[in-house]
């Protein structure tokens, strides 16, 4: 089977977050087991580095209609790591600087989704199967649906974060879409176009990214407003945990760490003590050290955190935290770093070295989420023996199976109420369970067995699709 995967960001070209990182591995999994031929298209932004852009071998170009306006759209491609990928240039749209967070990012997707469709008969791919991926790309599952009712090709729309879901005005109808009245309904949510939305009412199949989280978005509490239109999708609805690339991260030959894992060896405390000097801690390799790496948003559970590590930093403990993102939080934790100049230290920064030292160094992985569709950095820092302490919430339940000293199972710690002193209640026993050498060799034995390879997940997109491919017709 022939797979156009759609979205707006892959990693290596361009990344905000995980969805870059599904998309950069699992058509690489799909190809390798032979599952699926996999090709991918893509924004053309100004932000890839020139290294790529250099690389790209410009194809056609072709008309785009949105609205009353017509656009060019030049379709590059690229060869990389075995996928074909494809790239669609405008640069009215994407020669700006970053990827989102523009006033017209609903129109500039409402272009890409359109120049998708379009571009389908000059790629010299005969897909039978587009899927798109969030919001960005949800409209062009809409509009193979309705301007191509008599294809062979079928639709997959996989949410991977439901908070966002490109919302435009409903005059926006008129002047963005050249479509006729009867299909507002299918695109219209209270009262605003919902690209999200328009996906999932227009997708042969709806998947997401874990189990828990597949349940949990039929309910009010996670649905971000979408839970009705889900129930009456419920049976085309599933879930498909993520993997991740463990030829990438891996610490034995992790070229970014300072110690290298050997087979029969974690080089936990070398690692530490490296880190601790660079960073200026108190270098002690027997000290517990906790981490956090994300993006510094409500979502990944900062709020929780921030309430109570001030107390819990009164421990022999260490705490390093790197990231980026809402100033209320980059103010408050580099706070509490100061006021605990000797115990902790916060890295305002993206940097895939430092991140790729910390998982190495760190003996436990923060990961509070309030909510998580998947998560990646709970199955990286598994990948290098780093114990994650989690909520029970999406992906985070499916991976992260609570330690029980009395029957020595389980592979991190998690709390199951979105609640400050649950968190510090855990984070005590963790220090507890890391003192006591037996259930902490009980704990490693488990955490050395979790791994989170593609293979499985990569099998149940394939039977997704041949679900598809088998029927006859559209209905
Ligand atoms: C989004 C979700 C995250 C998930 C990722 C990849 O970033 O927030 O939980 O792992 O997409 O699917």
């Amino acid at each position: 089977t022939k797979i156009l995967f759609a979205a707006s960001e892959c990693v290596p070209f361009i990344k905000t977050g995980g969805l870059a990182d599904v998309i950069g591995s699992l058509p690489q999994a799909l190809m390798k087991d032979n599952l699926a031929d996999v090709r991918v298209i893509l924004p053309l932004y100004d932000e890839i580095p020139l290294e790529w852009q250099n690389k790209m071998e410009k194809k056609t170009s072709f008309k785009v209609e949105v609205g009353w306006r017509t656009h060019e759209a030049i379709l590059y491609t690229l060869e990389n790591d075995g996928i074909l990928y494809y790239f669609i240039k405008n640069d009215f749209y994407f020669s700006r600087r970053g990827v989102y967070g523009y006033y017209d990012d609903g129109e500039r997707f409402v272009f890409f989704s359109q120049a998708i469709i379009e571009g389908l008969p000059l790629l010299d791919f005969d897909a039978d199967v587009l899927h798109a991926h969030d919001w960005q790309t949800g409209l062009a599952v809409a509009f193979a649906n309705i301007y191509l009712p008599a294809s062979r090709l079928k639709t997959v729309f996989t949410i991977h974060n439901i908070k966002y879901q490109g919302l435009l005005s409903h005059d926006s109808f008129d002047n963005l879409f050249n479509l006729s009245r009867e299909h507002f309904n299918g695109l219209e949510w209270n009262g605003m176009l919902n690209c999200m939305k328009a996906a999932i009412f227009h997708a042969d199949k709806i998947t997401t990214v874990s189990p828990t989280y597949a349940e949990e978005i039929r309910q009010p509490y996670y649905s971000e407003g979408l839970d009705s239109i889900l129930h009456e999708r419920e049976g085309d609805l599933s879930g498909v945990i993520n993997g991740i690339n463990l030829e990438d991260y891996h610490p034995m030959k992790d070229p970014y760490i300072h110690v290298n894992y050997k087979s029969s060896r974690v080089k936990k405390k070398e690692n530490k003590e490296a880190l601790q000097a660079e960073l200026g801690l108190p270098v002690n390799g027997d000290i517990p050290m906790y981490i956090a790496i994300s993006r510094l948003v409500e979502q990944k559970g900062f709020h929780l955190l921030e309430r109570v590590l001030d107390e819990f930093l009164q421990e022999d403990i260490q705490v390093v935290i790197l990231g980026t993102g809402d100033y209320e939080f980059e103010h408050s934790f580099s706070h509490i770093a100061i006021r605990n100049s000797t115990k902790m230290h916060m890295l305002l920064q993206f940097n895939e070295g430092q991140a790729r030292k910390l998982y190495a160094s760190a003996d436990f992985f923060l990961m509070p989420s309030k909510f998580e569709p998947c998560g990646l950095s709970q199955l990286i820092a598994l990948q290098y023996k780093t114990v994650p302490i989690v909520r029970e919430t999406g992906g985070l339940k499916d991976t992260v199976q609570a330690f029980n000293a009395e029957t020595g199972e389980g592979n991190g710690f998690s709390f199951a109420n979105y609640n400050a002193h649950e968190l510090l209640s855990i984070l005590r026993y963790s220090l507890d369970v890391f003192h006591d050498s037996s259930l902490w060799k009980k704990l490693m034995k488990n955490v050395n067995k979790s791994s989170f390879s593609w293979s499985e997940s990569a099998k149940a997109y394939t039977n997704i699709y041949k679900s598809l491919t088998t029927l006859e017709d559209r209905e």
